[in-house]
């Protein structure tokens, strides 16, 4: 019989602070820099992010839809024999935020590690342990988005400053004989690396090269509209069903544009997609699990349906995961 992995418990956080498109534009205003809530709607759909406090790093934010995630599961921390952390924004050059997580969460002993990926992270983590669960590996998972974005903007940059936003989410992944995940399909390009990228790094004790984001957006979107189609088609084939089987695609939240062309790609209406980059922005790897936990919460997405997961961001790296919920 095939050992699959199944999600067993959802869940997320975003921090308290909120900054609506007018809020932010004003206090982009005071510094100089020109925007407005009509171009944000138009150009991406977002209407509103969530900022973390200074003393906040992602392993806090992570810590939170941890515990979101294992109480939805009925699972204790101390019972997890995996923890994979997908960020780009770590507490630490290193040790890992996986590692810092786990003393927060008290539950050491198991393997903790981090995977960077960028807005692909989630999904290449989700691979990765469902990798290890159905090899026997581990048996129960924490995996975790966690993002602080707003440490990485350059808030005199409008082409940028204006989409991201900071959150976790998680989800507890379990060995089962029920499917479960029935497809994952990850990939990256590395000759892309310049159109979205943190330039900067440490090296002698100083911060070498400019240590804030630069994407050039128009690049990404024409790369991602094709990738995520593609993604979507090979876990389809790859598990032997068709768009017509899949019941909600939870797609990487960094512009409504983007979810409205692959959606129309894979002949989805838009009532199948969840959609939450208008309240969340883009938080980066932490976007897909915060979305279905919204969606799960909600009551839209129910046991047994047929996600679609997909991501796609810098490196240049993409992927989808299709799994019965
Ligand atoms: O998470 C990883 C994946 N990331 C993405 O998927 C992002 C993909 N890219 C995008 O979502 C879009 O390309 C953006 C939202 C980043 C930009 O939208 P766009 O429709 O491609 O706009 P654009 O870059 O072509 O800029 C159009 C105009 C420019 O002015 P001109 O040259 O036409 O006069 C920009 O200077 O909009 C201007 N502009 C702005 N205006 C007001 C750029 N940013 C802003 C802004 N406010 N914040």
């Amino acid at each position: 019989m095939r050992r699959y992995s199944r999600i067993t418990g959802t869940g997320s956080y975003l921090p308290p602070r909120r900054l609506t498109n007018a809020d932010l534009v004003a206090e982009l205003a005071a510094q100089g820099v020109e925007t407005s809530d009509e171009w944000i709607v138009e150009r991406t759909g977002i209407r509103a992010r969530h900022f973390a406090a200074p003393e906040m790093a992602s392993s806090d934010l992570g810590l939170e839809a941890a515990k979101n995630a294992l109480a939805a599961a009925g699972v204790a921390a101390q019972d997890i024999d995996l923890i994979i952390v997908a960020t780009s924004t770590p507490d630490m050059v290193f040790p890992s935020t996986a590692a810092i997580l786990q003393h927060k969460l008290g539950a050491a002993g198991c393997p903790a590690f981090d995977v960077q990926a960028v807005c692909s992270g989630f999904i290449y983590a989700l691979t990765v342990a469902d990798a290890m669960i159905q090899t026997g590996t581990a048996t129960r998972a924490l995996v975790v988005g966690a993002e602080v974005f707003s440490r990485i903007l350059d808030f005199k940059d409008r082409t940028t400053c204006v989409l991201f936003g900071d959150g976790a989410g998680a989800v507890v992944l379990e060995a089962s004989d029920r499917p479960g995940i029935l497809a994952t399909d990850i990939h990256a390009d590395g000759k892309h690396v310049g159109i979205l990228c943190v330039p900067g790094h440490v090296s002698g004790g100083n911060v070498l090269g400019d240590p804030v984001l630069k994407m050039d957006g128009q690049a990404v979107f024409k790369l991602a509209v094709g990738v995520l189609e593609e993604a979507a088609r090979a876990t389809l084939a790859k598990a032997e069903l068709s768009e017509a089987d899949i019941d909600w695609l939870i797609p990487h939240q960094a512009n409504i544009r983007i979810m409205q062309s692959t959606a129309r790609k894979l002949k989805l209406p838009m009532d199948k997609v969840v959609v939450t980059v208008d309240q969340h922005g883009n938080t980066s790897a932490a976007s897909i699990p915060l979305a279905l936990d919204a969606a799960v919460r909600a009551g839209q997405v129910k046991q047994g349906q047929t996600l679609m997961l997909e991501g796609v961001g810098g490196g240049f790296t993409w992927g989808a995961v299709l799994l019965r919920f």
